[in-house]
C-alpha cells in the first residue's frame, strides 16, 4: 500500500483584524464574553448547514405569509449553540426574545407571568425543557396549541376558572436529554433536530472569525489547532482561544500561529483530542480499573 506522503500548505501571513468589539482593557465575564462572539443572523452562523437551510425556509415563508413560527426543538450536548440559534431565529423574525429556563419556572404562576409578559409573535426560548415541573408542563400545552392560559381564582368551592387568551408566540426548547421529554410535550413542537459535533473546516472557520471580532490575528496552523482541540464545540473553541490570546499576548506580538497555540495548550493541559487532566483520569479509571465498562458515573 502506498501512503500519501503529507504536505505541510504553506504558511500563510497572519493578518490582524482592527475590529474590536471588546475593549481590552475590559474584564468580561465568560458567558458575556461567549455572548458577544454569537452570530447574530443566518448568514453569520457556521456549520449545521442542513439545520440552518431548513430554517432559513420556516422563517422566510413565516415573514412572507405573516404566520407565526412554529415551536421548534433543539437537543444537543452542551456548546454547540442552542442558546444561540434562539437568537439567531428571533432576530431574523425581527421579535423579541424571552429568556428562561425549565427549572427557573418552578410554578404555574411563574409560566403565567412568562406568558403573559409576550408580545405578539415573540419568541419564548426555554432551556432546558425537560426539567419543567409536570404542573408547569401540564400548562404550557393548551399555551402551545391554541395560546390559552387556565387559571384558577379564588380557592375551594367558590374558585372560578378564567381562560386567559394569549399573544401567538414561538416556543424555541432546548435540552441536553432528549429522552427526558415527554411524548405530549414533543408532540407539541411542529419540528425537532439533533445538533451534531461541528466538523473540523467549521470548527476552524468559528475559530478565525472570533479571532477576527476580538481583534487578534490568527494564521491557518492557529485556528487549527484550537479547532482540533476543541471537540467539535464552538464553546469550547472560544474559551481556549480566550486562554491562547493570553499567552500570544505575554510571550510573543499578540498574533496567534500554529506553535502559540500548540505550547500554550500543552502547558493548559488541553491534549490533541481536547481532553483535559480530568477527562485523561475518567478514562483511565474505565479502561483499568473496569475494564473498559460499561460503567459510569
Ligand atoms: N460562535 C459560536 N458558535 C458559532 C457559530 N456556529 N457560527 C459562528 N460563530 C459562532
Amino acid at each position: 500500500m502506498t501512503r500519501n506522503r503529507h504536505v505541510d500548505p504553506p504558511k500563510q501571513p497572519i493578518v490582524p483584524t482592527p475590529a474590536r468589539e471588546i475593549e481590552p482593557t475590559e474584564r468580561v465575564s465568560e458567558k458575556a464574553w461567549q455572548a458577544t462572539l454569537r452570530p447574530k443572523n443566518f448568514d453569520e452562523y457556521i456549520g449545521q448547514h442542513d439545520l440552518i437551510e431548513n430554517l432559513r425556509i420556516s422563517v422566510q415563508a413565516a415573514k412572507q405569509n405573516g404566520w407565526t413560527l412554529d415551536h421548534f426543538l433543539f437537543a444537543g450536548p452542551p456548546g454547540l449553540g442552542k442558546t444561540t440559534l434562539a437568537h439567531v431565529i428571533a432576530n431574523e423574525l425581527g421579535v423579541t426574545l424571552h429568556v428562561s429556563s425549565g427549572p427557573a419556572i418552578d410554578h404555574k404562576g411563574m409560566l403565567a407571568s412568562l406568558l403573559t409578559n409576550l408580545g405578539e409573535g415573540d419568541a419564548l426560548f426555554i432551556d432546558e425543557i425537560h426539567r419543567l415541573a409536570p404542573v408547569v408542563e401540564e400548562n404550557l400545552y393548551p399555551a402551545m396549541e391554541d395560546f390559552r392560559f387556565d387559571l384558577f381564582l379564588g380557592e375551594g368551592p367558590h374558585a372560578k376558572a378564567v381562560t386567559m387568551q394569549l399573544p401567538r408566540f414561538t416556543l424555541l426548547g432546548a435540552t441536553t436529554r432528549m429522552g427526558l421529554l415527554s411524548a405530549p410535550l414533543l408532540d407539541r413542537f411542529g419540528f425537532h433536530w439533533q445538533l451534531r459535533y461541528y466538523e473540523q473546516a467549521d470548527m476552524e472557520a468559528i475559530v478565525k472569525r472570533s479571532a477576527a471580532l476580538i481583534g487578534v490575528g490568527i494564521d491557518r496552523d492557529g485556528a487549527t489547532e484550537i479547532a482540533r482541540r476543541s471537540r467539535g464545540t464552538p464553546r469550547i473553541a472560544n474559551r481556549l482561544l480566550r486562554r491562547v490570546r493570553d499567552f500570544a499576548v505575554v510571550e510573543r506580538d499578540g498574533n496567534i500561529d500554529g506553535d502559540i497555540a500548540a505550547s500554550s495548550l500543552d502547558r493548559l493541559a488541553v491534549d490533541h483530542a481536547g481532553l483535559d487532566a480530568l477527562d485523561r483520569a475518567y478514562l483511565s479509571v474505565i479502561c483499568e480499573r473496569f475494564d473498559g465498562g460499561p460503567v459510569g458515573i
